[in-house]
């Protein structure tokens, strides 16, 4: 599907690693081009045109994403370098301050380390509790697992709604409700989620949600973290400097900016937001639905594929997003990642910063495919091909 936009897949290439980072169609790389080319000056700071042109574009870009996940307000988008500095400053400048010692934050053993490390700090630091939802049978996460693993102590759930090694989807909207009706929040980190499928802030109820620009088919280095504006009005800013202050006096009074400016401290990645802007209306043209069922057509066809092959043990047989994990038995992940390397097929191997899912999963490290829309049933072959035949893997291994 519209492969002929990104100039990375006229390569002889098949990539199957999207869960690390996606390929940028020409739209998104020539808007940063053309900033760069054409008005390339600093964002809310001159009074000449080419930088009353960037606040014009910046701006924009913040309200194409406002609209691409339904958020009520332009003021609850605020620009970061990606889901990780988003997950930081909700802990850090959020629940720093407003968790007690012995509140519970509720994670899985799933979540990516942007989304355990910084409650653990918080543990070490403020006597927090972390507690860990059970994992079902798929190594998912349920609501009546959420149910059970939730005490009068418990003040916030945070989740992935797709992780990025099992791939399951979390029942986000069902967690918020039941979440809300017991004064818990509800921190989404949305990652793998945020290029794969709709995300609608008001339908799920949200309270915060953290997402990076380069996992959508946008750059690098920009992401956003998403409030509820009651919520991001009490955020204290995590970074202090220009752009973020109305003033301040040598009696170290500080007057901060209004949302979210204050919380975007210092010249923020102007390029990276324009060429986000783009990539959300470029996923829009395509359809977020779309996307989301011809990954599950993939998913399906790369499951068959690799059933076929008795020495694939896969991680993640059932499943409703574009990633599978499996391992070819007796073969370290990273050789057989390696071994397709040498035939440009491009996978993940290891333990993908999920570090604590061995406990669970038993196994410490996987192959992961992770698929995009614009992979196809070809590039499945390819890899299908390659594996099956072992003595070959093993054979180039030595
Ligand atoms: N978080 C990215 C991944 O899962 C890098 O591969």
């Amino acid at each position: 599907m519209n492969r002929e936009d990104f100039p990375m897949l006229k390569k002889d290439i098949v990539y199957l690693d999207n869960g690390a980072t996606t390929f940028k169609p020409y739209e998104v790389i020539e808007s940063m081009v053309d900033y760069y080319e054409n008005y390339s000056g600093n964002a809310h700071r001159g009074d000449y045109d080419i930088s009353l042109l960037v606040d014009q574009e910046y701006e924009k870009a913040r309200n194409i994403i406002k609209d691409f996940i339904n958020a009520r307000e332009r003021e609850e988008i605020v620009f970061t370098s990606g889901a990780t500095e988003s997950l930081n400053m909700i802990v850090n400048g959020f629940f720093k301050n407003f968790l007690e010692p012995g509140d519970e934050v509720i994670i899985s053993k799933s979540e990516h380390a942007s989304n355990v490390l910084p409650w653990f700090r918080l543990a070490n630091t403020n006597g927090i509790v972390i507690k860990y939802v059970d994992l079902d049978n798929n190594n998912y996460v349920t609501l009546d697992n959420i149910k059970r693993a939730v005490s009068d102590k418990t003040k916030v759930i945070a989740l992935a709604e797709i992780t990025n090694v099992i791939g399951d989807v979390r029942p986000i909207k069902e967690i918020t409700s039941f979440a809300h009706q017991n004064n818990i929040f509800v921190v989404v980190d949305g990652a793998q989620s945020i290029g794969h499928k709709k995300t609608d802030v008001i339908d799920s109820d949200i309270d915060f949600l953290a997402f990076s620009g380069h996992k959508m088919c946008g750059p690098t280095g920009i992401g956003v973290l998403y409030g509820k504006k009651e919520l991001l009005e009490e955020l204290r800013p995590t970074n202090l400097g220009g752009g973020m202050n109305e003033s301040f006096d040598n009696e170290n009074e500080v007057y901060l900016k209004e949302l979210p400016f204050r919380l975007e401290a210092g010249t923020p990645n102007i390029a990276g937001a324009i060429g986000l802007g783009k990539a959300a209306l470029y996923l829009n043209k395509i359809g977020l639905d779309k996307i989301s069922n011809y990954e599950q057509e993939l998913r399906r066809y790369l499951i068959d594929g690799l059933e076929s092959l008795d020495y694939i043990d896969i991680i993640n047989e059932e499943g409703d997003s574009g990633i599978v994990a499996f391992n070819v038995d007796g073969i370290f992940s990273q050789d057989v990642a390696v071994y397709l390397n040498k035939y440009n097929v491009c996978v993940r191997a290891g333990n993908h910063c999920a570090k604590i899912l061995k406990d669970k999963i038993g196994v410490n490290n996987t192959v992961r495919v992770s698929l995009y829309f614009y992979n196809t049933k070809d590039d499945i072959d390819r890899l299908v091909k390659l594996l099956s035949n072992k003595e070959k893997i093993v054979e180039e291994m030595i």
